[in-house]
């Protein structure tokens, strides 16, 4: 009997630990749609393949086009959401995003979002489930 609890007890802490290591948000509340979207592995793949292909073409590093070198830690959660909210860069400003579709820049928020500077703080209350 006492083995089994000691089994069920560690069992749990385990669980417990696990879900620990995977505190990085699992969902984005965008304010242009009000929908809080889920992210899965598709989405945040696609995400990923459209911020390389799209905001990457200006934004690498030591490019000639005057833009920073971005990527997802440049900003904090809140600082990407302010970007595809607020759309005040100069890019969103003159067209650079133009061939993406609103479900495209959500996607490469969500992304940016979950992969964002100060993501996981193992001293953080919130990142402990
Ligand atoms: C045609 C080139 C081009 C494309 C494509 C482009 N940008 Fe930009 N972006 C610029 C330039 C030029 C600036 C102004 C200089 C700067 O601040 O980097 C800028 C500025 C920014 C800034 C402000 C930088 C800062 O933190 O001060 C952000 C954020 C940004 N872009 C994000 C994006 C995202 C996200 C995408 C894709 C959806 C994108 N850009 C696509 C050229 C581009």
């Amino acid at each position: 009997m006492k083995r089994i609890a000691i089994v069920l007890i560690s069992g749990f802490l385990l669980f417990s630990w696990m879900g620990r290591a995977e505190a990085s948000p699992i969902k984005r509340c965008d304010k242009i749609t009000k929908i809080c979207r889920i992210f899965t592995h598709e989405t945040l793949w696609d995400g990923y393949k459209l911020f390389r292909s799209n905001c990457k073409s200006c934004h690498y590093r030591g490019n000639k086009k005057h833009a920073k070198f971005l990527y997802t830690e440049s900003k904090v959660r809140k600082g990407w959401n302010r970007v595809f909210d607020e759309r005040y860069t100069p890019c969103a400003k003159d067209g650079s995003w133009g061939k993406l579709t609103g479900e495209q820049l959500a996607r490469i928020n969500d992304y940016l979002f979950k992969n964002a500077a100060d993501t996981y703080d193992p001293y953080d209350a919130t990142d402990c489930g």
